[in-house]
């Protein structure tokens, strides 16, 4: 499924399709310290800083809109023992973040979910946080 409200979701999921290349995460590694198939430019250090702002800890629920690939909400539940909602219209991506899920042994409620933002398919105030990267650009 895409929507009409993803910016060029060809685009995204052409991209998404070959970023886990080697040479692209090791630029990624160099640039951002991360290897999420990033596609934005928010580095490690600003999503640590994202998660202490937050106060992200085990328990709670953060969403991560126009996650892409999962990055950054996946890393910031990895490193916070938070569980994580990875939104993104494209299926490309939601399926790498679902891939990262089980790899990095997220356990359930965090999920990728292939989802617009515009209709977000959760409960009003059921998650504790929301973070987006790169997405209203
Ligand atoms: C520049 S990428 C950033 C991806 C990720 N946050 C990162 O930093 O790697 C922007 C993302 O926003 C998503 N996007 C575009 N329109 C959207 C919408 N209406 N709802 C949710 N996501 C959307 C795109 O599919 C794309 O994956």
């Amino acid at each position: 499924m895409r929507t009409d409200n993803a910016d060029d979701p060809e685009r995204f999921a052409q991209r998404y399709s070959v970023s886990a290349n080697p040479s692209q995460l090791a630029t990624e590694l160099e640039v951002l310290g991360s290897d999420y198939q990033a596609n934005g430019y928010t580095t490690i250090a600003q999503a640590d800083r994202m998660s202490a702002a937050l106060g992200l800890e085990p328990g709670k629920i953060l969403v991560d809109l126009g996650a892409g690939c999962g990055w950054p909400g996946l890393y910031m539940a990895a490193s916070t023992g938070c569980s994580v909602l990875s939104i993104d219209p494209v299926g490309e991506g939601s399926a790498t973040a679902r891939d990262r899920i089980v790899a990095d042994c997220l356990e359930p409620p965090s999920a990728a979910i292939q989802a617009d933002a515009e209709a977000i398919p959760l409960r009003s105030r059921s998650v504790d946080a929301i973070v987006h990267g790169d997405v209203l650009c």
